[in-house]
């Protein structure tokens, strides 16, 4: 049986390369933005404008009726937190999250962010997360099985006592924003589909202090943790390549996890 995972051309390279700069620029752009006292609802209207002037077009607003530009988690939110009048306040980390479609091509990332003074856990948390992500990318090329993207970032989550998230995963993406396949952020080594050149998706582990389990609550996005602990997350848009993997969402300005040096004191 074949299977239905697309592959992407060199031109199409092309395409989501720019797709993924723009929606990198957006996160580098946020950056010196994000400080105690500023709601998400500003934060998500500044990201909002800064893509419409890059010329592309904000991918999560009316996406299935989703109301925002990003998605903005905080907390012991584990993904698709809702822009709102809400505060940052001394010691919250935040993912906020943005795709764009530029000249049809998605780009789609996610960094950690924090504001005043967070807990030692929660830092740790953060670069346990951003570790996770880069050691799977690391691993990514031809031949390589799905379910050893799941099994690194896994193992390598669960050694630091930490758990990863079932109810969520990242997407293959490129001319669809979701698409398949279905990358777990857990797994058995040698299972799964095997990659090949072109194919094209995110990698986007959501790991949290406590238990894995997610609930959603009653505006129909919003996943939190189950035991209210903390979560992270960090995502890429990557592309497979002859001998590797190429990233189209790294930052342009050596941004990769916090802190970044706009962090209050
Ligand atoms: N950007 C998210 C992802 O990584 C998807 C958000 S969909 C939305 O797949 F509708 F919640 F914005
Ligand atoms: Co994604
Ligand atoms: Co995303």
């Amino acid at each position: 049986m074949s299977s239905s995972i697309k592959i992407y051309s060199q031109k199409d390279f092309e395409g989501l390369r720019k797709a993924g700069k723009v929606a990198a620029h957006i996160l580098d752009y946020i950056t010196p933005f994000v400080q105690i006292g500023i709601t998400t609802d500003e934060l998500d209207t500044l990201c909002y404008k800064e893509i419409l002037k890059n010329g592309a077009i904000p991918a999560c607003l009316g996406y299935n009726g989703y109301p925002k530009t990003t998605c903005i988690s905080l907390n012991h939110v584990i993904c698709h937190g809702i822009p709102s009048p809400r505060k940052l306040a001394n010691g919250d980390i935040l993912n906020i999250d943005v795709t764009v479609i530029v000249d049809g091509y998605y780009g789609d990332t996610s960094r950690m962010y924090f504001v005043g003074k967070p807990s030692a856990k929660a830092l740790e948390l953060i670069d346990t997360t951003y570790a996770a992500l880069m050691s799977a990318i690391d691993i990514v090329r031809p031949g390589v099985k799905l379910g050893d993207i799941g099994y690194v970032i896994q193992n390598f989550v669960e050694n630091k006592k930490f758990s990863v998230v079932r109810d969520y995963c990242g997407h293959g993406t490129g001319k669809v924003f979701h698409d398949e396949p279905a990358v777990l952020h857990f797994g058995k080594p040698n299972t799964g589909e095997e990659l090949l050149p072109g194919y094209v998706f995110t990698i986007e582990p959501m790991i949290n202090v406590g238990g894995y389990k997610s609930r959603l609550m009653s505006d129909g996005w919003t996943a939190i943790t189950a035991d209210h602990s903390l979560s992270a997350q960090f995502e890429h848009t990557i592309g497979v390549t002859e001998d590797g993997c190429e990233i189209f969402t790294e930052s342009l300005m050596g941004f990769s996890k916090p802190p970044y040096g706009f962090e209050r004191k």
